[in-house]
């Protein structure tokens, strides 16, 4: 298990579109209308500047018209249910019970989950996601095959084995003294495979379906490892009586990962709508992210997150299609829901702002920030060509198209200057 090998350096040019750190003028993205983007032999990106003729000596590959912006960023999908999306079998708690164990369970077939893995990976390529955290299901052998298939795709991923050891059929169910080793030896032959794009996430289902020394257990595997840690609180009222009643030590839920050690500063919580302000304020101390799922909130009912109780508290946000709640595997509608979702709530974030929540956000909130999530000189070249309409020209109504209007096409994916899509 290797990482594609390194290639020559290669150019490409399109007109470019990426986040920019804070700038002065308040301006968050930038655009050159006719850009090279130089990819070293390290996979790196060795320069993003206006196209100059006789510049770059070597072959370029001209991508014009399409725009050139960095992959997006799902911060929040489940691998298990690519064949249940759009399940509208009732809230949280019913929809779990009816449509997703039921599917879950039939990932104990090793040669399904490896169908559904290539099913997975070919859905997220063609949505122009080029980084995902993923849940698998509680069955080893499929989160084997998720990362075969990671791999195989040439995507950045970071996965884990769902661990639930209550409250749940039999046929998910796995005692803490098989679930913890089966992730100890996946950490073992996953972590850091890929030459690095492949990670191994600890990954409890949620509060109602763990026992405490499952959680505990857990948290010490992922200190031992520096691994991150991904999770579900505070998605519906219901759960967080469920978890109230299966952890009554807990003064709230987040007190229940608290407690346990799960919030070791590189947790990434999803959902997050029925949070206290002490809840907020502890995920703030603990160096905690949550992910914004707005697609899901809407198709379960389960209420709408406020973006500013993180941002006031400098709680890094990432945006998650949480599919098979999410009804699309594509983040330009996690982007339009979670527009939907702010004007329900009085506020109006722009174009841009989505934009920079599903590429910069994202990769900030799961610890990526450095690595992409922008077309910076220095960065890996995870990036998309997308192909819009011939009379969708200037930045904003660029931005436009992209977010709301489903009329733009993904052309072709990179990751680490690698291609990997089509
Ligand atoms: N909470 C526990 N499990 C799940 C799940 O699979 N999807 C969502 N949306 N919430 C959950
Ligand atoms: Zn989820």
């Amino acid at each position: 298990m290797s990482a594609r090998s390194p290639e020559s350096p290669r150019a490409y040019r399109g007109r470019l579109l990426t986040p920019i750190p804070a700038s002065p003028d308040g301006a968050q993205v930038r655009t050159i209308d006719d850009a090279l983007l130089v990819v070293g032999s390290d996979g790196r990106i060795a320069q993003a500047a206006p196209f100059a003729p006789g510049a770059f000596r070597g072959p370029v590959l001209d991508l014009r018209p399409a725009v050139l912006m960095p992959g997006f960023i799902d911060a929040h999908v489940h691998f298990p249910q690519t064949r249940v999306i759009g399940s509208a079998s009732g809230p949280l708690l019913d929809w779990l019970e009816r449509s997703v164990f039921p599917e879950e369970a039939r990932f104990r077939d090793e040669a399904y989950a490896t169908l559904v893995a290539g099913e997975f990976t070919g859905r997220l390529l063609a949505s122009g996601t080029t980084t995902c955290v993923v849940f698998s299901s509680s069955c080893a052998g499929a989160t084997d095959r998720l990362f075969r298939a990671l791999l195989a795709a040439g995507l950045r991923g970071i996965a884990g084995l769902t661990l639930m050891d209550q409250s749940c059929p039999e046929a998910l169910r796995v005692p803490r003294d098989e679930a913890i080793p089966a992730a100890r030896d996946l950490v073992q032959r996953w972590h850091g495979e890929g030459g690095g794009l492949l990670e191994f996430a600890i990954t409890p289902r949620f509060a109602p379906s763990c026992s405490r020394p499952l959680m505990e257990a857990a948290a010490r595997l992922a200190r031992d490892h520096g691994l991150l840690v991904q999770t579900h609180v505070a998605e519906n009222p219901a759960e967080g009586e469920a978890t109230l009643r299966a952890h009554p030590w807990a003064r709230d839920y987040v007190d229940v990962y608290d407690r346990v050690g799960l919030l070791t500063g590189r947790a990434l919580l999803a959902h997050a709508i029925h949070l206290s302000p002490r809840e907020w304020d502890r995920l703030a101390e603990t160096g905690s992210s949550v992910v914004h799922c707005p697609d899901s909130n809407f198709f379960l009912g389960s209420g709408r997150m406020r973006l500013s109780d993180p941002r006031a508290r400098g709680v890094p946000v990432g945006l998650g299609s949480d599919v098979g709640a999410g009804r699309s595997f594509d983040m330009r509608r996690s982007m339009s829901s979670a527009f939907d979702n702010a004007l329900c709530l009085g506020d109006r974030p722009t174009p841009a702002d989505l934009f920079v929540l599903a590429t910069q956000g994202t990769a900030d909130a799961v610890g990526l920030g450095r690595v992409v999530g922008s077309l910076d000189v220095g960065k890996e070249a995870d990036f998309i060509a997308v192909r819009f309409p011939e009379h969708v020209i200037g930045e904003a109504e660029t931005l436009n198209h992209l977010v709301f209007a489903s009329d733009a096409t993904v052309q072709r994916a990179f990751v680490r200057g690698q291609p990997v899509y089509p």
